[in-house]
């Protein structure tokens, strides 16, 4: 089967019709979607008619599950889980600052695969950062400050008892379980500059929140680094704002792009499926 692909107009991701995903796919078209996965960094999946069991059978294609160090699966998946938010909600919005899924772990995951169940009719769009051109267009002099050098990753700021979704967020009424823990706090370097593992293509890897610090630097210099790198690599000509419908699907490479959730649907529902792909 010929896929049709067509680029959006930011600066990544492609939409990608004439698939019906509650169906098998065959290891061409697997093959293909892989391909314009690395090509394109975000695969939009619009109309699609699926439940659960589909949602895991697509994701398996990329790889085994990576399960979720720190959100409660709904029941009886193991590997899904459901970001609700409710209409009258009031707890800060889930994964709104830029950020690459888990890359506090020693070996973060390569896919993130959402499916939209419950869509505002504003609001609510995921952001998208393509890190291989905000490399590839970055100023000589910034570059030369980060080469070589392995920013600090830790899941503290966000998931310790005394993080963001921490001890008190139990009382706040958020429509999953965060199970926040002490591990939260450890810490895992990663090179800032490093090749696509599979594409050998050079990208960013992280920003600021995950990234907690840069090894070796003295705290006020590796401040100023990670603002710097941050002001570049967030610039609106490196994005792609993903515009949600009820139905889509939408995967993207946690090793070439930053995301971010934003709100901007006070008063609506908003629920997907998310699985995670090692
Ligand atoms: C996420 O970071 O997985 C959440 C993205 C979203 O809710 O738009």
């Amino acid at each position: 089967m010929t896929l049709q692909i067509s680029p959006t107009d930011g600066a990544c991701g492609a939409v990608i019709e004439g698939l019906d995903l509650s169906q098998t796919l065959d290891c061409d078209t697997i093959k293909d979607i892989r391909q314009a996965w690395l090509k394109y960094h975000v695969l939009v999946f619009p109309e699609q008619s699926i439940d659960d069991d589909d949602l895991e059978r697509f994701s398996q294609y990329f790889g085994e599950f990576a399960g979720d160090p720190y959100i409660a699966s709904i029941e009886g998946r193991e590997n899904i889980i459901e970001l609700r938010r409710g209409a009258d909600e009031t707890t800060p919005i889930f994964a709104d600052s830029w950020h690459t899924d888990w890359s506090f772990g020693k070996q973060p995951p390569a896919a993130t695969i959402l499916h939209g169940l419950k869509i505002p009719p504003h609001g609510g769009d995921t952001g998208f950062i393509n890190q291989h051109k905000v490399l590839k267009d970055m100023p000589a002099e910034l570059r030369a400050r980060l080469e070589g050098k392995y920013a600090l990753h830790s899941a503290k700021l966000a998931y310790a008892p005394d993080g963001l979704y921490g001890e008190n967020e139990g009382e706040t009424g958020r429509g999953f379980k965060i199970k926040t823990s002490e591990s939260a706090n450890d810490v895992q370097p990663h090179p800032i500059i490093r090749k696509h593992p599979e594409t050998g293509e050079e990208a960013v890897y992280g920003t600021f929140g995950y990234i907690i610090g840069i090894q070796g630097m003295a705290p006020e210099e590796e401040q100023q680094l990670l603002m710097d790198l941050y002001s570049w690599q967030t610039r609106e000509e490196f994005q792609y704002t993903h515009k949600w419908q009820p139905g889509m699907v939408v995967m993207w490479d946690n090793r070439s792009v930053l995301h971010k959730a934003n709100g901007g649907y006070e008063g609506y529902e908003r629920i997907l499926h998310r699985t995670v792909v090692a």
